[in-house]
C-alpha cells in the first residue's frame, strides 16, 4: 500500500508566467501573533502569456486581512477567490495594475521555519524554495522578477535591528509609541524567492570592503549578543570571498551593503537572499575553544558559496526548478575551487571526492537517484541533494576539462554579460560554452539528463615487439528509476604515462588531446606508439570524471604510481583501491569459512607512507584514512552486512598497529607540538593527521587505549583535538568515556552548537547500547525537536552516522527513525524527509535488515496525513 501521490511537476510542461509583477511595495509590521504584511504589487499582463488567462496567486497556509484592492479600491467579493493556497482574479484589469492586499501570520506558530518565524525570539524569512507563499500570496516562482521596497514596524526593545534586502533607504521612530521603522530598497530585480527580512535583539560585527572599481561596501554580521566575538573567522572568509571572486571571475559585488545573520534554527545550511544572507549560526560561529578545524572549513565555505550566489543564482537565477542545479552546481563548484585556492588543492580534492562518493555516488546507485536536472518532482523541497550540488559541481569541472581553463573563463564571461538579470536555463549556460570554445556540447548535455554513475572499464596491453601501449576503454551507466536504458557520456579522463624511474612520457596518444583522453563511445582504443618499455599508465588524474573507474593495474604498476604519480590525488587513489580490495576479502572472508587475505601489502604502504616526512600532514592523514563503512557498503553492493565491514576495518586498524605501532606513536608524538592553535591549513592538516593516528594507536580497544585517547581529551587547548579524542574515545567501551563524555557536557552546557558533537559522537558509538542512549538523550535539556541541527546531530547521527546500530538485525533502528520521521514531520516536514536519506541503499542490505527497512519504511507509509515532502521520499524509496 503507498501513501497517495500528489500530482507531479514536469519539466516539459514549463509555460512561460501569465503575468509579471515588477515592483513590491510591502510594509511588514511585525507585532508576535498579530504581524501583519501588506504587499502593493505592480503587475501587468505577460504579452507572451495565454492571453485570457486569470490571475492565480500562489499562497499556503495565508490568511487576509480585510479587502483587496485594485488601483485603490476594494475590489467586490464576487470578483475574486481566496483559498489558504492560492487566490483567483479571473478578470483582472487589461492594463497595468496595481493590487494591494495584507496577510495576518504569528510567526511564532510557524514551526515548518518556512515562510516568515521566530529563531530565539528574531524574527526572520526563509523563502528558497516555495516560502514566499507563506508570507503573502505572490506569483511565487523564480522567473518572476521584481524590484521591492520593504518597509519593517516593530517594537524598539524587542527588534532593534530591522533588516531586508538592498540598501537601507530611511530609518525613524514612530511617534507617541516605542515602534520605530526602517525601509530597504533592492534596485536590483529578484525572484521572490529571494526575498529576505530580519527584526530582533542582535550584536554585529562590522567591517568594510573596497571593491574592485573603489566603492566602500559596510558589511556587517548579526548574532545572539554575546557571541560576537565568534563571528571573526566569517567576517574574515567573507572579505576573502569577495576578493577572489573579483580576481578569479572578475565579479564585483554591487551594493552599498552586505549583511548576514546568524540564526538558530535553520532548515539547511544558509541562504543567498540579495544582500541579506541568512545562515544557520553553524556556519557562522567559531573560536577555538568552541569549533573544529572542520567547523572553520565548514564556514569558510558556506560564506564564500553564498556569497558567490551574488552572481551565480542572484544576478543570474533559475527559470525555474528544475535548473537548481544551474546555480548550485555552478556555485558549489566556485566554493571549491576557492578553498582550494585557499587550503591545499590535493587535499580539498581528496575531501570532496571522497564526500561525493560517500553521499552522491550512494544516491545516484539507489531508490533517489535522478538527473542532475531532474525532469519531474512532487516536492521541490526534496531535490536539494548531493546530486544537484555536488555532482551539479562535477558537470561544470568535467566541462572546464574538456574545453580548458580559457575557453571555459571565456564561456562565463559570455554567460555573466548575457544573461545579467535573466532567469536562465542549462541550456542557454552550455551555449555560452559552446560559442567560446567551438566545441559541440550536446552530447556533454546527458551529464544533466542521464541519472547514474557511468562505470569505465580500463584494459591495457603492451606490444613489446612494436613497442606499443594499448587502452580499451568502455563505459556503461547503469539503469535508474524511469531511466532504463543510457546513451554514451562524454567522460574526459585526465592521465599521464610513466617512464621507469617515474619520469612522465610526452607522447601523443592516437586520439591527439595531449593528456587527455575524452570518451565519447561506448568502447574506445587508445594506442601510444614507439615506447622503449611499458610505460605506467596513471589515469583519470584529479579524478577528472565523476565516474567508477575499474582498472587492471598489475600490483607493481600500484606500487610504482603510490611512489612516483606527481598527482597527489591519484597516489591517494591507488592506496584507497588496494586498501578498498584487501577489505572487501576480509569482509567476505568474515562472512564465510574463507581465509583472511594478506594485508602485508598495506602495511607495507602505510610504513612507506608514514616514513615519508617531507608528505604534507593533511595528505598523510587522507592517506592513512581507511575508506569508510559506507564506502564500502557501496563497492560491495549488495547482501551488505554493515557489522561484517565495521569488523573488517577494525581488523585491518589491528594489524596495522600491531606492525607499526612504534612507528605510529613516534609520528603522532612529533604532531602535539605545543603552538596555539591557528585554524589554517598547515595547523588543520597537523590536527587531523593527529587524530587519524590516535584512532590507529587505540584500535585495541582496550583499556589502555582508552587511556591514550583519554590523555589527549584532558591534555586540549582546542576544540579539534578535544573532539577528536572524545570521537576516538567513543568507540571504546570504557568508564574513562564516560567521565570525558561528562565532563564535556558540563563544560558545554546550554551551548547546544557545541552539544552537538557530543550528541552526535554518542548517537555514532557502534555498541548494542546506543539506541537506548539516544532515546535517554533525547530527554536531554540541550536537546529539541524543534531544532533542526539538534535533530541532525543526534538522530540524524545515529541514521547516518551509525551504520551498525542503525540497521541493527532487530529492526528496532529502523523503527526508531520511522517513528521520529513520523512525529516530527507534523512540526517541520523537511527536517523529517531529511532524516529519511538513511534509507538511500536500504535495498542493498542483506534479507534481514532488508525486511526490516521495508517495514519500518511501509509503517511511515501507511501513518496517514504525511506532509508531501515525506510521501514523496517514502513512495520513491518503496518503488
Ligand atoms: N540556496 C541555499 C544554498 O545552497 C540552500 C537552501 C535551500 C537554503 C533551500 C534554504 C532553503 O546556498
Ligand atoms: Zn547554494
Amino acid at each position: 500500500m503507498r501513501p497517495e501521490q500528489p500530482s507531479a511537476v514536469k519539466l516539459s510542461e514549463y509555460r512561460v508566467p501569465d503575468f509579471l509583477i515588477d515592483h513590491v511595495e510591502m510594509d511588514v509590521v511585525l507585532d508576535g501573533p498579530a504581524t501583519r504584511v501588506s504587499a502593493r504589487m505592480s503587475l501587468r499582463r505577460n504579452l507572451q502569456g495565454r492571453p485570457d488567462a486569470p490571475l492565480i496567486l500562489d499562497g499556503d497556509d495565508l490568511r487576509l486581512s480585510g479587502p483587496l484592492e485594485i488601483d485603490g479600491r476594494a475590489l467586490p467579493l464576487s470578483d475574486y477567490s481566496v483559498a489558504a493556497q492560492s487566490l483567483v482574479i479571473p478578470a483582472p484589469p487589461e492594463g497595468p495594475f496595481e493590487l494591494h492586499l495584507v496577510t495576518a501570520l504569528d510567526p511564532a506558530a510557524n514551526t515548518k521555519l518556512m515562510g516568515l518565524y521566530r529563531s530565539s525570539g528574531t524574527y526572520c524569512t526563509q523563502c528558497e524554495a516555495e516560502g514566499f507563499r507563506r508570507i503573502t500570496y505572490f506569483l511565487d516562482r523564480p522567473d518572476v522578477l521584481a524590484t521591492y521596497r520593504v518597509r519593517i514596524e516593530a517594537d524598539r526593545a524587542e527588534a532593534p535591528i530591522l533588516l531586508s534586502n538592498g540598501n537601507p533607504e530611511s530609518a525613524g521612530s514612530i511617534e507617541g509609541t516605542d515602534r520605530h521603522f526602517a525601509v530597504w530598497h533592492d534596485p536590483f530585480p529578484k525572484p521572490s524567492y529571494l526575498f529576505a527580512l530580519v527584526g530582533g535583539d542582535l550584536a554585529q560585527l562590522k567591517d568594510s570592503f573596497r571593491t574592485m572599481s573603489g566603492r566602500d561596501v559596510e558589511l556587517g554580521i548579526y548574532v545572539e549578543h554575546g557571541k560576537q566575538d565568534r563571528a571573526g573567522y566569517a567576517m574574515d572568509a567573507l572579505k576573502r570571498s569577495m576578493r577572489w571572486d573579483e580576481e578569479k571571475f572578475g565579479r564585483e559585488y554591487d551594493l552599498d551593503v552586505f549583511n548576514i545573520v546568524a540564526v538558530s534554527d535553520f532548515n539547511m545550511g544558509a541562504m543567498e537572499n540579495k544582500g541579506l544572507n541568512v545562515f544557520n549560526d553553524k556556519y557562522v560561529l567559531a573560536s577555538s575553544d568552541t569549533a573544529t578545524d572542520a567547523d572553520y572549513s565548514g564556514i569558510e565555505a558556506v560564506i564564500a558559496h553564498e556569497y558567490f550566489h551574488n552572481w551565480t543564482g542572484n544576478r543570474i537565477t533559475c527559470r525555474d526548478w528544475f535548473q537548481l542545479c544551474l546555480k548550485e552546481g555552478l556555485t558549489v563548484f566556485r566554493d571549491q575551487e576557492f578553498t582550494a585556492d585557499m587550503r591545499s588543492r590535493p587535499v580539498e580534492r581528496i575531501s570532496d571526492v571522497r564526500g561525493l562518493r560517500a553521499v552522491q555516488f550512494m544516491e545516484d546507485a539507489g531508490p533517489f537517484a535522478h538527473p542532475v536536472r531532474p525532469e519531474s518532482y512532487r516536492e521541490i523541497n526534496n531535490f536539494y541533494t548531493a546530486t544537484v550540488y555536488e555532482k551539479g559541481a562535477e558537470v561544470i569541472r568535467m566541462l572546464k576539462t574538456l574545453i580548458g581553463a580559457e575557453s571555459f573563463r571565456k564561456g562565463m564571461d559570455l554567460y555573466f554579460e548575457r544573461h545579467d538579470g535573466q532567469a536562465a536555463t542549462i541550456e542557454q549556460f552550455i551555449a555560452c560554452f559552446s560559442e567560446a570554445s567551438g566545441r559541440n556540447l550536446d552530447q556533454f548535455r546527458l551529464w544533466y539528463s542521464q541519472a547514474g554513475t557511468p562505470t569505465v572499464r580500463a584494459k591495457t596491453s603492451w606490444d613489446e615487439a612494436g613497442g606499443t601501449f594499448t587502452l580499451e576503454l568502455e563505459q556503461a551507466v547503469p539503469p535508474t528509476p524511469g531511466q532504463d536504458t543510457k546513451k554514451p557520456m562524454v567522460i574526459p579522463l585526465a592521465y599521464r604515462l610513466f617512464g621507469e624511474n617515474g619520469t612522465p612520457l610526452s607522447v601523443e596518444n592516437s586520439s591527439g588531446d595531449g593528456e587527455l583522453i575524452v570518451l565519447s563511445d561506448a568502447h574506445s582504443r587508445i594506442d601510444w606508439k614507439g615506447l622503449p618499455k611499458r610505460p605506467v599508465l596513471s589515469l583519470n588524474r584529479g579524478f577528472s570524471a565523476a565516474i567508477n573507474l575499474q582498472t587492471d593495474l598489475p600490483e607493481a604498476d600500484r606500487l610504482f604510481l603510490a611512489r612516483h604519480d606527481d598527482d597527489a590525488f591519484n597516489r591517494w587513489q591507488v592506496l584507497q583501491t588496494a586498501t578498498t580490495e584487501v577489505l572487501i576479502k576480509s569482509v567476505h572472508a568474515l562472512r564465510s569459512t574463507e581465509p583472511m587475505p594478506d594485508d602485508a601489502p598495506q602495511i607495507e604502504a602505510f610504513a612507506a607512507a608514514l616514513a615519508h616526512t617531507a608528505l604534507d600532514p593533511a595528505l598523510l592523514a587522507q592517506l592513512l584514512t581507511l575508506p569508510s563503512e559506507a564506502d564500502l557498503a557501496r563497492e560491495i553492493g549488495r547482501d551488505v552486512d554493515p557489522d561484517a565491514i565495521y569488523n573488517a576495518r577494525l581488523r585491518l586498524k589491528q594489524s596495522l598497529l600491531a606492525a607499526l605501532e612504534d612507528d605510529l606513536r613516534a609520528r603522532y608524538e612529533a604532531t602535539s607540538v605545543p603552538a596555539p592553535y591557528v585554524p589554517d591549513a598547515a595547523g588543520a592538516g597537523r590536527r587531523a593527521l593527529r587524530t587519524v593516528l590516535l584512532d590507529l594507536l587505540t584500535a585495541r580497544r582496550d583499556e589502555r587505549s582508552a587511556h591514550i585517547a583519554y590523555a589527549q581529551f584532558v591534555s586540549a587547548d582546542n576544540q579539534t583535538d578535544r573532539i577528536g579524542a572524545l570521537a576516538v574515545l567513543s568507540q571504546i567501551e570504557s568508564r574513562l568515556r564516560e567521565d570525558a563524555l561528562d565532563a564535556f557536557a558540563s563544560r558545554f552546557a546550554g551551548d547546544g552548537l557545541v552539544l552537538d558533537k557530543w550528541f552526535a559522537l554518542q548517537a555514532s558509538i557502534p555498541e548494542a547500547g546506543t539506541l537506548e542512549r539516544v532515546q535517554r538523550l533525547m530527554q536531554h535539556p540541550d536537546f529539541s525537536l524543534s531544532n533542526p541541527n539538534r535533530v541532525r546531530s543526534l538522530i540524524g547521527g545515529f541514521a547516518s552516522g551509525n551504520p551498525t546500530q542503525f540497521t541493527r538485525p532487530d529492526g528496532q533502528g529502523f523503527a526508531f527513525l520511522a517513528d521520529n520521521v513520523v512525529q516530527l514531520d507534523r512540526m517541520n516536514p523537511q527536517v523529517a524527509a531529511r532524516l529519511l536519506g538513511a534509507f538511500r541503499t536500504w535495498r542493498a542490505l542483506e534479507p534481514v535488515r532488508r525486511a526490516e527497512a521495508e517495514k519500518a519504511l511501509r509503517k511511515i507509509a501507511e501513518s496517514g496525513s504525511l506532509s508531501a515532502d515525506v510521501n514523496d521520499l517514502v513512495s520513491r524509496a518503496l518503488t
